[in-house]
């Protein structure tokens, strides 16, 4: 469909009014409490009492990031995150769900940078015992770099729901019943990252790092995450949360396609070249 700008953004306008319930950011997380700085000797900071606000950073010599304290199995998490201004090209900026072991499970949240002017890259990707495969990237309708934005991931039995200023973007949906495995046994915890990738996030090294604006600082605000807390073997939570059940309507349906019409810059469903038997059977 081909549409002009003044109807990209009236239907963008009731996108964003349409609020949905689930993925509002109550800003309930205290970054004190809730994470441990994992990585970067200093590179990470918390700025207040509170823990609303963290910042991490990377340098020639490291990056940074932070996990959560608690391991989840089934959960919501979210924050909101301000990306590296200006000429960003190699960094990378996280914020991912993942279990420990060599056949792990991950829902990720990746920024690919850019240099000056030109869009991020939003990748997103699940991975199933230790396989991922299953990318899709997403330029988006805002500069990330200028104000806070919210990201969501919803993980619960029945779907994964990837979801920016609470416009569901990705739908992964449990597809067991057809033998494609859904990350449902291992319990994970929240990670989030600043680091170097040059040569994957720059379509093979193509931009370099521009190490002379250096350090590179991402900010992260009012964290939540509300899971089934994983402890001693089990895990529990109120499974009447509203994220436990949460699926999408129809509106929900739309603009998962309205995203994915306008802004979806790369979809492993699609790639018949990487994928010349046919695409993965989750697709179709
Ligand atoms: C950088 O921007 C160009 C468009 O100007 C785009 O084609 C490319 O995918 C972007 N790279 C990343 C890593 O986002």
């Amino acid at each position: 469909m081909k549409s002009s700008c003044g109807t990209r953004f009236a239907f963008l306008v009731l996108f964003l009014f349409a609020v949905q319930s689930v993925c509002v950011n109550a800003g309930t997380g205290s970054f004190h409490k809730d994470v441990k700085i994992h990585w970067g000797d200093g590179r990470g900071k918390i700025h207040d009492n509170e823990g609303k606000l963290l910042s991490l950073s990377l340098d020639k010599s490291s990056g940074s990031g932070f996990q959560s304290n608690d391991e989840f199995l089934y959960g919501k998490a979210e924050v909101q995150m301000k990306l590296v201004p200006g000429n960003s090209a190699g960094t990378v900026t996280t914020f991912y769900l993942k279990s420990p072991g060599t056949t792990w499970d991950e829902i990720d949240f990746e920024f690919l940078g850019n240099i000056s002017g030109h869009p991020y890259t939003l990748h997103t990707n699940v991975y199933t015992k230790g396989s991922g495969d299953k990318e899709q990237q997403f330029h988006l309708w805002f500069d990330p770099t200028r104000e806070f934005h919210t990201y969501c991931i919803t993980w619960n039995p029945e779907r994964i729901i990837f979801t920016v200023d609470n416009v569901p973007i990705r739908e992964f949906k449990n597809s067991e019943s057809i033998g494609i495995p859904f990350p449902k046994i291992q319990p994970m915890r929240l990670y989030a990252s600043l680091w170097e990738a040059e040569h994957w996030a720059t379509r093979g090294g193509l931009e370099k790092t521009d190490w002379s604006k250096a350090p590179f600082t991402a900010f992260y605000r009012n964290y939540n995450v509300e899971g089934c807390v994983w402890a001693n073997g089990k895990s529990s939570c109120a499974a009447n949360s509203p994220w436990y059940t949460q699926k999408l309507d129809q509106r929900g349906m739309n603009r998962v396609k309205w995203a994915q019409r306008n802004y979806m810059v790369y979809n492993y469903c699609t790639d018949k070249k990487r994928f010349p038997k046919g695409v993965p059977a989750v697709c179709t």
